[in-house]
């Protein structure tokens, strides 16, 4: 069984104790650290921006694995990029210039990643796959941590694995929403390489324990 990477989400963290949750993670097993940034206008709900994810960048050791769920996400990803980011992942819903988009990602030193939102097909991926880093496949409607796994999630990652091998493309698979250890080892075998975890990991009683279960499955 291939060994995924693990991004905890700190969406789902305590944010009064920011500080200790980021350095929790570094002395866990943890690959990235998952930043969701949401505007209230792609998706319903507010998290938070660029001076909390320059704040994660003062403590984290780990990269940064930012999920913009915002509109023109093209008027930010610069400043993502100078708050810390490593990889910058967009909405393919939210761009009407994706390849554009993918490029000013790729022209920093920085990972580029599209998000498709559970009703979006990977086929449409097709022209744009040999110039990204990330596939992030949702596994829940985003906007919200704590939501129920969508289970047509598994045929997607199916699918992103067979476009990734067609056209010679390195592009990792990541899942994100409602990632526990009921779906995880199912996740991997069909070819997920990235799992994004929330609630999963922060309301466990024991965060480096679970982070480190999600890795052993
Ligand atoms: C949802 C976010 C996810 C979310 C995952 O919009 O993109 O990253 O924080 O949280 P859980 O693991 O709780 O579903
Ligand atoms: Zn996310």
């Amino acid at each position: 069984m291939r060994i995924p990477l693990i991004a905890p989400s700190v969406l789902a963290s305590d944010f009064a104790n920011l500080q200790q949750e980021v350095e929790m993670l570094n002395r866990s097993e943890a690959d990235w650290i998952h930043i969701d940034i949401m505007d209230g206008r792609f998706v319903p709900n507010i998290s938070f921006g660029l001076p909390v994810t320059e704040a994660i960048r003062r403590h984290a050791h780990k990269p940064l694995d930012v999920h913009l769920m915002i509109e023109e996400p093209e008027r930010y990803v610069d400043d993502f990029f100078e708050a810390g980011a490593s990889h910058i992942t967009v909405h393919y819903e939210a761009c009407q210039h994706l390849h554009r988009n993918i490029q000013q990602i790729k022209a920093l030193d920085c990972k580029a990643g599209v998000a498709l939102n559970p009703h979006t097909p990977v086929e449409l991926l097709e022209d744009v796959i040999q110039d990204l880093d990330i596939i992030l496949i949702m596994s829940v409607n985003p906007g919200f941590g704590g939501q129920k796994f969508i289970e047509n999630t598994y045929k997607k990652i199916e699918q992103a694995r067979e476009l990734i091998a067609d056209s010679g493309s390195s592009a990792l698979i990541e899942v994100d929403g409602g990632v526990n250890l009921d779906n995880s080892r199912r996740l991997i075998e069909c070819g997920a390489d990235v799992l994004v975890a929330g609630s999963f990991v922060f309301k466990s009683d024991d965060p480096q324990g679970t982070i480190l279960s999600l890795k052993s499955v």
